[in-house]
């Protein structure tokens, strides 16, 4: 569990932020130099993941704004000094628009008086951005944040808050948002499901998306909940409910050190990403869902097949989506190692390619599409980088938004993955096999799946107790059948990456065929064992290496007193659609290979010869 460390002065028990993803806010009204205190913030930010930041100053020259590509670092060199006392800043992880001058944030309106920063999804900026341009607005980026400023715009006569309140009742989707007006001190902010935090000073006050970028001028912290809406002077905060009724919160004291703060809390950063699941899921949904089931993506296509490529874990979440493919739309689908694709036949070729990669710069997955595209295939990269070298390379891209992820290990980009492939099937299936009903079924099931990930999630004390009989072995095998079996590939691969204990998945038919020759009381078995189609044979697996003394941690469904019977320990999930129970299952996996690693004192965001990124092949 994350250690949450609170100062003792603690006035009240405020809800722990555990959520953020992407892109970073920091907001300054006061009597030091706004630019300074912005640039500083922004630097603290850095550690979430950017590619591109900005400012937006209120001064004695108007509203000045700078903005650029790239890091802080580079912003700061081709930016003069401007004075001013109040303003906001941005660090931006792209989601909706390539990484660019043109889409950082701050966003401005048509006459350059007002700026906005957010962070968040716009979901109908395209119906938004039509209105707003039949009124005489006019658009400069491929953002959806530049409606916010926008319709800002055309509500503000002479309070900004009312013209943010108005503004978001026009919008369906998410954010954390911060506007400031020119000749005004005030910044007005609002939160929906993006974090947002109020730091207290003396005759001063700050705004951001998390502590770290007001630690070193305040402790004393308010944490924005969803709906509410505040406005912020150097003499006061003011915060107003969802109805728009002021309300009073109290501030606690915080007593973190700037990278516990940077980790919201948790021990590691791959800690705090496996929290950040369910807000991933939700995010891959919103970003995506309705856009592609409505034929954003793969339309018109006659595909009789398909070939999907990557590398680690993107290679198993492949997996994942080849029987999620070939069971909720009955095409086939052939999964490829990227590394090993230059060697494959020319004579059978797959009309859609769909190359998995959460960075987008694997260097072998870069070669796999280049030679699909030198074939004549139609190419689809499934990505969580905004802009990186894969989306250059393919005919479509499918981003997952998981927001940027520190640890070396994957974890958020992967079930991102997952819901990237379930989203594909569903789409192929829909003009396929799948009844309404069916497709209505599974739809709730991922809708439903935030949720399920948090329940698993409230278990990671359990699954610490359970993994003591994994710390001291050699060697773990993981286990599973049909659509987890690549689950337990995963498990094993995140198991040895990070507590470097020799573990390898298996599917459970295959043991008979070698690795029992391997188990005994000393090689501990992780196995999953869900209510789907693969069920009664896992259960005979289960018998099978318990039968040659393997001490055994099933995975399973709550209430299944059959697993409970047969295993050491059980871990269990609520109960899923067996095609989708790779989402809350892999979550599990994860759980069992931190904790282990944990308990082993291994590095566990920064593993031994391990890099984010593999660039050569
Ligand atoms: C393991 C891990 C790696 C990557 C692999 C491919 O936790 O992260 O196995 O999955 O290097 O990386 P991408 O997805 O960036 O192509």
């Amino acid at each position: 569990m994350p250690h949450q460390q609170r100062g003792s002065s603690q006035k009240q028990s405020g809800k722990q932020e555990h959520r953020g993803l992407m892109c970073g806010i920091i907001g300054y009204s006061g009597p030091r130099d706004a630019q300074q205190v912005l640039l500083e913030g922004l630097q603290r930010l850095e550690y979430r993941g950017y590619d591109s930041a900005g400012i937006a100053i209120v001064g004695a020259e108007g509203l000045q704004v700078f903005k650029d590509e790239g890091d802080v670092a580079k912003l700061m060199s081709g930016m003069p000094l401007i004075e001013g006392h109040s303003g906001i800043g941005h660090t931006r992880w792209a989601t909706c628009g390539r990484p660019s001058k043109e889409n950082a944030h701050p966003m401005v309106d048509c006459d350059h008086c007002l700026a906005v920063v957010h962070n968040g999804i716009i979901e109908n900026r395209g119906e938004l951005k039509e209105r707003l341009e039949n009124l005489g607005h006019t658009f400069t980026s491929e953002t959806d944040t530049e409606v916010l400023v926008h319709l800002l715009e055309e509500y503000y006569h002479g309070d900004l808050r009312q013209a943010l309140k108005r503004t978001l009742e026009d919008v369906k989707g998410t954010y954390a948002i911060a506007a400031v007006c020119q000749g005004h001190e005030e910044i007005v902010a609002a939160r929906k499901e993006n974090p947002l935090i109020v730091g207290l000073g003396a005759e001063e006050n700050f705004l951001a998306s998390d502590i770290t970028a007001v630690l070193n001028y305040t402790n004393k912290i308010i944490y924005i909940e969803d709906g509410e809406m505040l406005s912020l002077t150097p003499q006061e905060v003011q915060i107003f409910n969802n109805k728009g009724e002021k309300i009073n919160k109290d501030y606690i004291i915080v007593s973190w050190t700037a990278e516990d703060a940077q980790k919201g809390g948790f021990e590691h950063y791959m800690l705090k990403e496996i929290f950040e699941q369910p807000v991933s899921i939700h995010n891959s949904l919103l970003g995506n869902f309705d856009k592609i089931m409505a034929g954003e993506l793969l339309s018109a296509q006659d595909i009789s097949s398909i070939k999907l490529i990557a590398c680690g874990t993107s290679y198993n979440a492949s997996l994942v989506g080849k029987y999620a493919i070939e069971a909720l739309s009955g095409i086939p689908a052939t999964v490829e190692l990227a590394s090993e694709c230059r060697y494959s036949s020319e004579t059978k070729e797959d009309p859609l390619v769909i190359l998995v990669t959460q960075s987008g710069e694997t260097a072998d997955t870069l070669a796999a599409a280049r030679l699909a595209k030198k074939r004549g295939q139609r190419t689809l990269a499934i990505t969580n980088v905004v802009g990186s070298t894969i989306t250059r390379e393919v005919d479509e891209v499918f981003y997952t938004q998981a927001g940027p992820e520190i640890g070396v290990a994957a974890t958020k980009t992967y079930v991102t993955q997952l819901m990237a492939m379930y989203m594909l099937a569903l789409k192929l299936g829909k003009s396929r096999m799948l009844r309404r009903d069916e497709i209505h079924r599974y739809t709730h099931g991922l809708k439903a799946m935030p949720r399920t990930v948090a329940n698993v999630l409230a278990k990671s004390e359990e699954i610490s107790a359970a993994v003591d009989m994994l710390t001291e072995a050699q060697s773990v095998f993981f286990l599973g059948r049909h659509i987890n079996y690549p689950t337990m590939l995963e498990g094993a691969l995140k198991l040895k990456e990070i507590s470097y204990i020799h573990a390898e998945g298996y599917a459970a038919g295959e043991l008979k065929h070698g690795p029992l020759a391997l188990l005994d009381a000393d090689t501990p078995i992780v196995a999953s064992c869900v209510w789907d189609m693969s069920y009664e044979k896992m259960l005979s697996a289960i018998s099978e290496v318990a039968a040659r003394d393997s001490p055994v941690l099933g995975i399973g469904i709550e209430g299944d007193r059959d697993l409970e019977a047969i295993v050491d320990q059980a871990i269990c999930i609520p109960e899923v659609e067996g095609i989708l129970s790779p989402l809350p299952l892999t979550v599990v996996v994860q759980l069992i290979a931190y904790h282990t690693a944990r308990k082993r004192g291994c590095p566990i965001d920064r593993p031994k010869n391990l890099a984010k990124s593999v660039t050569v092949d």
